[in-house]
C-alpha cells in the first residue's frame, strides 16, 4: 500500500535463544535468566511478561544484541541497568560501590521484624556502601531515625545519593556518617540508644577465587577482609555491641563459611544473647543475629 512503511519483526524468543547461547559461552552463571532480564529490561516489562511479546522489531533486536555483548563482557546486569531493588527501595549502582545481593533481602526482612513492635526505633546501618539496607529500612519504617555508615568515599558519593533520591520523592531523611566504624569520634553519641545495628560487612578470605563480575566491579575493600575474612566483623561486633540498648538487636551477613566462627564470636560477649545464625534460600549459613542484654542485676 503508498506510503505505508512495513516494520520488520523478529521472534522474540530466537532473539533471547541466541542471547543465552551467546551468555554461555561467556561462560556467564545464569546466561537464560540474564537474556530474559536484559530482554525485559529493554522493553520495559517485568521478565515473566516476555510471553506476552512473541515478535519485536528488528531495530530493537539490534539493540538488545549490543546490551548481551556488555554482558558477555561480563559486566554486572545492576550496571547495566543502573539501579537495583531491596526491599521497598530502589538504589542507584554503578562503578566505585559494591551491588547489593539478593540474599541481603533476608537481612533486611529479618531486621524489619525485629523493630516491628518499637516505635520510633533509632536504626544504625554499618557498612552501607550504596545506602541498600539503610534505605529499605526507612523506606519501610518512615518514623525511624536511621544513620548510615561507610568509609570509603568512592562508595559515600553512592550512598549520599542515593539518600537525596530517597529524600526527593518523599522519603524520610537518613543521616550519612563518613569514616571507620572503627573510629571511636564516628558514632560516641550513640552509646546505649540503638534499636537496631545492621551490617552486610566485606567478609571474604582474601584469595578467595571469585568470578569477573566481583573482582573487576566491586571494590576489593568492599568484598575482602583479612585472611580469614573476619577483619571487620570483629571490631565490629565491639562497636554494635556498645550503641545497642539492653533488647536492641544485632544483624549481620557473613560468608557461607562463617556459619560457626561468627556466632561463636557474638557467643563470646556478655552483653549479646539468643545468637541465631541464619541460612539464605540456597541453605548456606548467610547471617547472624543476636539481642543485647543488661549486665546489671536487677535489685
Ligand atoms: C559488602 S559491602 C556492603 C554494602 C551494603 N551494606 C550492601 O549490602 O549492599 C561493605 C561496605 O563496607 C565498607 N567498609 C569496609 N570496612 C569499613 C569500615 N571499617 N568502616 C566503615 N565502612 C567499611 C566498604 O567500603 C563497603 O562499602
Amino acid at each position: 500500500m503508498p506510503g505505508v512503511m512495513a516494520v520488520a519483526r523478529e521472534s522474540l524468543r530466537v532473539a533471547i535463544k541466541a542471547a543465552t547461547e551467546r551468555l554461555t559461552a561467556a561462560g556467564v552463571p545464569s546466561p537464560q535468566v540474564d537474556a530474559e532480564e536484559l530482554a525485559a529490561w529493554s522493553l520495559g516489562i517485568q521478565r515473566t511478561r516476555l510471553g506476552l511479546h512473541p515478535l519485536v522489531e528488528s531495530e530493537w533486536v539490534d539493540d538488545y544484541r549490543q546490551l548481551v555483548g556488555r554482558r558477555e563482557q561480563r559486566v554486572p546486569l545492576q550496571h547495566i541497568f543502573g539501579a537495583v531493588r531491596i526491599g521497598r527501595a530502589t538504589v542507584q549502582v554503578g562503578p566505585g560501590v559494591f551491588i547489593p545481593r539478593p540474599e541481603t533481602e533476608l537481612l533486611v526482612a529479618w531486621a524489619l521484624t525485629a523493630i516491628r513492635d518499637v516505635p520510633s526505633p533509632v536504626v544504625v546501618d554499618l557498612c552501607t556502601g550504596t545506602g541498600s539496607i539503610a534505605l529499605a529500612i526507612a523506606a519501610d519504617r518512615p518514623d525511624a531515625r536511621v544513620i548510615a555508615v561507610e568509609r570509603a568515599p568512592g562508595a559515600l558519593a553512592w550512598a549520599r545519593r542515593n539518600l537525596e533520591l530517597h529524600l526527593e520523592s518523599g522519603g524520610s531523611a537518613v543521616e550519612l556518617r563518613g569514616g571507620d566504624l572503627t573510629d571511636p569520634r564516628l558514632l560516641f553519641d550513640l552509646d546505649g540508644i540503638v534499636d537496631l545495628v545492621t551490617a552486610n560487612p566485606p567478609y571474604v578470605p582474601a584469595g578467595t577465587p571469585v568470578e569477573p563480575e566481583v573482582a573487576d566491579y566491586d571494590p576489593p575493600e568492599a568484598v575482602f577482609a583479612g585472611s580469614d575474612g573476619l577483619a571487620v566483623i570483629r571490631p565490629l561486633i565491639s562497636v554494635a555491641a556498645a550503641m545497642l540498648k539492653p533488647g536492641g538487636s544485632l544483624v549481620i551477613e557473613h560468608d557461607d563459611t562463617h556459619g560457626d566462627s561468627v556466632p561463636a564470636l557474638l557467643r563470646a560477649r556478655r552483653v549479646l544473647a539468643d545468637v541465631v545464625d541464619h541460612r539464605d534460600l540456597a541453605d548456606r549459613p548467610r547471617f547472624v543475629t543476636a539481642r543485647r542484654v543488661s549486665l546489671i542485676e536487677p535489685t
